[in-house]
């Protein structure tokens, strides 16, 4: 009981660079895919495809999308990010503003600031040294029965998240979700690249890696008391 609690605490994101000579091994690629064919879906659906990329080639030509900075991104992340542990420990949600590009550190950067800092070179990187990626596709076509928006479907996506997250962290393998590969026009040329059939969309990419840089950073929760209701809400 205590290692499950050790293992859903100390899961977490891998945002370094991994070690590009090292490949994962089928058993262990296999239980993490594993973990995802017992996710919970809504109404069992199992609404999702998975395509795994551990080609040089394909990785590389992935590294290759052009990744534009995203102005509402940049403008809705500053205020949530924290620029001391100590404002970060007070706030309890958010990351590191220093886990960022430092022209992110500002309320309002120019969007040649950004391309100026060779993020998109970091990102290319950060590609290139994977083991593999993991694209999660959602599948439309199997959706929550009466759901709105097939909102429970999109909640059953994100316990396949979990369940590979958790698995691979088991494993000592790091995980880094990368969300910008699956905003639409950057989808649309990984979907071109893996002939992925237009049915599906890209609902978020894992990358997978051992990684070379340090993983420890703070990282906190709000108290259960800030989030939990007995018996409803107070009045
Ligand atoms: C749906 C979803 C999307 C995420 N997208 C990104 C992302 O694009 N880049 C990133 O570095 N982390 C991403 N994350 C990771 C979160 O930032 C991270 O889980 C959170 O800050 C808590 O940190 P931890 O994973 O180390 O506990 C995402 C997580 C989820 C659940």
């Amino acid at each position: 009981m205590q290692e499950l609690m050790q293992l859903i605490e100390n899961r977490q994101s891998a945002r370094g660079l991994f070690d590009p000579e090292r490949a994962i091994p089928a058993e262990d690629m296999g239980k993490i895919l594993e973990a995802a064919r017992w996710t919970p879906t809504a109404h069992n659906m199992q609404n999702f495809e998975i395509v795994v990329v551990d080609d040089k080639q394909l990785l590389s030509a992935i590294s290759e999308i052009k990744v534009p900075a995203d102005p509402t991104f940049i403008k809705e992340n500053y205020p949530q990010l924290s620029f001391t542990e100590d404002e970060l420990r007070r706030k309890k949600t958010g990351i590191m503003g220093t886990m960022f590009p430092k022209s992110w550190q500002t309320p309002d950067p120019s969007l040649e600031d950004i391309e100026n800092e060779g993020r998109g070179a970091y990102m290319a990187k950060q590609i290139v040294s994977c083991s593999a990626i993991l694209f999660v596709l959602y599948d439309p076509s199997r959706r929550a029965p009466a759901s709105e928006g097939d909102f429970l479907g999109i909640i059953s996506l994100g316990c396949a998240m979990e369940n590979m997250w958790l698995m691979a962290n088991f494993l000592g393998i790091g995980v880094h979700i990368v969300s910008s590969l699956s905003g639409k026009k950057v989808a649309a040329e990984v979907a071109k690249l893996l002939n992925v059939p237009d049915k599906f969309s890209i609902a978020f990419s894992m990358r997978l890696g051992y990684p070379v840089t340090p993983v420890h950073y703070l990282r906190v929760r709000r108290d259960r008391d800030d989030f939990v209701h007995r018996n409803g809400f107070k009045k």
